[in-house]
């Protein structure tokens, strides 16, 4: 399984969603939605083997925790309308401290950044922290922990954070690099995502599911 989650510093906590106007008034909700459509959606497929987070810290009641089952979707497409509406449809809902499922595949709960990063760390997942500055990924994801269970933990346009960052030094989330350039959110997932797929190719019997 490939996990990934999102602190989303900006993105709405309510169901108010203008969808003619994601960046602005829904706290770069544009940017969130296009993670989602990086993170499952292949041409004609859907990444089964995927699950993503994204947590709200906007305005008006934050947190705000979503998570994506991407063997459970249905109906969504890849388009950041067709994904904000989904959203809209969770972020109208009442959240409480557990997962409570808005549409097929799609959770909602009153969740924060770093409980959900604690949370698979105590399921024995290794967690990631996508940085600039990190280890070269190829150092440190290969064939035998690219099958297990990784998490891989990412920021916004304005990055985690300097105290959540602390935070995943404290719990040994190790930082790896995908490139040596400042990279969008949901491009990062794609590339993290070929890395990866590249390497169940190469030793795995041609199989990336
Ligand atoms: C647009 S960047 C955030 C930029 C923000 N100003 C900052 O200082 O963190 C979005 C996220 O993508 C990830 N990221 C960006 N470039 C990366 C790279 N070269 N390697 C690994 N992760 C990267 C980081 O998790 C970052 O928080």
């Amino acid at each position: 399984m490939r996990e990934f989650i999102l602190k989303a510093n900006k993105a709405i906590t309510s169901g108010d969603v203008n969808l003619k106007d994601l960046p602005g008034s829904c706290g770069r909700l544009d940017l969130v939605c296009r993670c989602v459509s990086s993170a499952f959606f292949l041409s004609h497929d859907l990444r089964r083997d995927t699950v993503f987070y994204s947590v709200h810290y906007g305005n008006p009641n934050p947190p705000v925790a979503l998570k994506f089952v991407g063997s459970e979707l249905k109906r969504v497409s890849p388009d950041e309308r067709s994904i904000a509406i989904f959203i809209k449809k969770a972020l109208e809902k009442e959240h409480l401290s557990v997962w409570k499922e808005s549409t097929s595949g799609i959770y909602h709960a009153k969740k924060e950044f770093r409980d959900i990063i604690l949370e698979r760390k105590k399921e024995g997942k290794q967690i990631f922290y996508l940085h600039k500055n990190g280890v070269p990924i190829e150092d440190l994801i290969n064939p035998s922990n690219c099958k297990k269970d990784i998490v891989f933990v990412l920021g916004d346009h304005i990055g985690i954070g300097e105290e959540d960052e602390k935070f995943l030094d404290e719990i040994g989330a190790e930082r790896v690099s995908i490139s040596p350039l400042e990279l969008h959110a949901n491009q990062c997932i794609v590339i993290v995502h070929n890395i990866l797929d590249k390497i169940k190719c190469t030793y795995f019997s041609n199989s990336v599911s």
